[in-house]
């Protein structure tokens, strides 16, 4: 097991707000790590993180900061990644992405580990990719049915918080609802609106009209089920939540399923807490509740009212945990180091 000994660290994009979760959760796992290399472009070189309550400096990211690594976190974005991701590898790191750089590549695995652990063994490029935080939650929560009664159709629509587009749309939706509430104009740069009191498609177009958000929970969600004939109908919003996604999923199966059965292989299914009761105001998954912990909570399990054998559920993670840094962290935790 890769925790039992104790390496040089780098986290590429480590002043970034899932880089910096990174930290916490490196931290908090107690992670074995010899050395804490902070990476970021050349704005934060020179930067003080504070990590197991050492203060450590932003060094530049360059092709010499991998000398000595034997793990390497990367969330600098996709073009980061592409770049230097093999550049880690050569040097001998597992290289860790939360990009979506190489997550369709064929030679590299896209891994869960609640889901897919074993998908991480065969890695020829020396590069595991992290999911989308949008899927990550999404597949911990359908794992145990599908294993049970095989998806058929999945229809998502996603209540996505603003800290998954980076820390400075977190402070874009707070200056924002200052600049609403006080009455003053308000000014959208990382937005492509407003998003305080209001709802926004925000991410790039993708293909036939989907978003790319959207067109990634359909691949990903395959490629990390190993079931290419699963259908995926997605939609995906931002909502004015710092932190914490929350979903809306309909699933149908091969075979009938019950609320009942859904939630008994729920119940122990790892990575999960059902939230159980009868429907009430206020008795679900709420992100504000979830962020800062590490579960994906899955509430409101209800039979289809239309579709005989079908569910409902409402999923809600926090994003930047499970949803990116913890899922990282996990995936080193458990991969076997060559
Ligand atoms: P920096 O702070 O120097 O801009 P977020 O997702 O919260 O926006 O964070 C993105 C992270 O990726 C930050 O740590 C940012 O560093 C880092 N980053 C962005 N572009 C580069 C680059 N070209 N080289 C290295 N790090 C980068």
């Amino acid at each position: 097991m890769y925790a039992a000994m104790s390496h040089v660290v780098a986290i590429v994009g480590a002043t970034g707000a899932v880089g910096r979760e990174m930290l916490r959760v490196l931290e908090q796992r107690r992670f074995p790590v010899k050395r804490l290399v902070p990476l970021a472009s050349r704005r934060s070189a020179g930067q003080k993180l504070t990590f197991c309550g050492d203060s450590v400096t932003v060094a530049e990211l360059s092709p010499r900061s991998f000398d000595g690594v034997k793990l390497a976190l990367f969330s600098a974005g996709a073009s980061v990644s592409r770049e230097y991701g093999p550049v880690a590898a050569a040097a001998g790191a597992l290289v860790i992405d939360n990009s979506s750089a190489w997550r369709m590549d064929p030679g590299v695995p896209l891994v869960v580990p609640e889901v897919n652990m074993e998908a991480a063994e065969h890695r020829p490029k020396g590069i595991i990719a992290n999911p989308n935080c949008a899927t990550i939650q999404l597949v911990v929560a359908l794992k145990p049915l599908h294993d049970a009664a095989r998806i058929k159709h999945i229809v998502v629509s996603t209540y996505q918080a603003t800290s998954g587009k980076g820390h400075a749309a977190v402070e874009e939706l707070l200056a924002q609802s200052r600049a609403a509430l006080e009455g003053r104009p308000v000014e959208a740069r990382v937005f492509p609106g407003t998003i305080a009191f209001n709802v926004l498609c925000d991410w790039k177009p993708g293909e036939k009209d989907y978003s790319e958000e959207e067109i990634k929970i359909v691949q990903e969600t395959q490629k990390i089920l190993g079931d290419s004939t699963i259908g995926v109908s997605p939609t995906t919003v931002r909502v004015p939540v710092v932190n914490g996604h929350s979903e809306s999923v309909h699933v149908q199966f091969q075979r009938p399923v019950s609320a009942d059965e859904a939630r008994t292989l729920l119940r122990h299914a790892p990575g999960v807490v059902l939230v159980e009761g009868d429907y009430g105001p206020g008795k679900h998954p709420q992100p504000i509740q979830a962020s800062g912990t590490d579960a994906v909570y899955v509430g409101r399990v209800r039979n289809d009212l239309a579709v005989d054998g079908a569910i409902n559920l409402f999923v809600v993670s926090d994003n930047l945990r499970k949803g990116a840094a913890l899922n990282a962290v996990q995936i080193a935790e458990r991969a076997e180091m060559r």
